[in-house]
């Protein structure tokens, strides 16, 4: 049974408070928010003031996903505004050994983020140090895209890499995943579904989140 992270990216901003209700009475284990910069991906969502108000709605983790240069300079600024979990990206930080210490120096979960053609080898002298990686199945910057296949083989090559390791390191798998493939992808070795088209445009968020937890 994996942990569900609903991505309020898909969300209706306008009605945010009913969204916030449907997910606490939901099976959900994890707000899912996404932060991009318009930098490091072609998109705008949000910042800490939203993470700010998700905190105050929620007592579940609030699993905080930046794609955004430069990360460091920010991460204070998500503690404040209540992050459980920060995750970076690979590609984003060349000094990423610095990032996760800093994160974790703030008293939050680090996670580190790849990008589909980011092979997994390149987390080999990084996963001892981490709390969570977030594999993308599709080029971050929107949702509802298609989830990329050959993210399955990169799953079992990093569940066998945590492993052999003897490491508690946490697989979430983000971007394409519906109701058709999770399990599938949870076969492959994935800890975290995060899922945001495939629960909010569905007719019935909370019941699609049981469906998916219940796989
Ligand atoms: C993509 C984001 C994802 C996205 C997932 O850049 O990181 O979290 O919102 O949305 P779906 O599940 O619709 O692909
Ligand atoms: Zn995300």
């Amino acid at each position: 049974m994996a942990l569900i992270a609903p991505s309020l990216l898909s969300s209706n901003f306008l009605n945010l408070q009913a969204e916030c209700k449907m997910l606490n009475e939901s099976a959900a284990d994890w707000y899912h928010l996404d932060v991009m910069d318009g930098r490091f991906v072609p998109n705008i969502s949000f910042g800490p003031m939203l993470v700010e108000f998700f905190r105050k709605a929620t007592n579940k983790v609030c699993d905080v996903h930046l794609m955004i240069e430069e990360p460091g300079n920010y991460a204070e600024a998500f503690k404040k505004a209540g992050a459980d979990n920060l995750t970076v990206h690979i590609e984003a930080c060349p000094h990423l050994h610095r990032n996760i210490q800093q994160i974790k120096s703030l008293g939050m979960k680090a996670g580190v983020a790849i990008n589909p053609h980011t092979p997994v080898v390149a987390l080999q002298d990084i996963l001892a140090d981490i709390d969570l990686v977030c594999m993308m199945s599709v080029n971050p910057g929107f949702g509802g895209q298609s989830f990329i296949p050959h993210t399955i083989q990169k799953i079992k090559q990093l569940r066998e890499m945590i492993d052999e390791q003897l490491l508690k390191v946490k697989i979430e798998v983000d971007g394409g995943v519906t109701l058709e493939n999770a399990k599938s992808i949870i076969e492959a070795g994935a800890d975290v579904l995060v899922a945001g088209n495939t629960v909010f445009k569905s007719d019935n968020p909370m019941a699609t989140i049981a469906a998916l937890k219940s796989l």
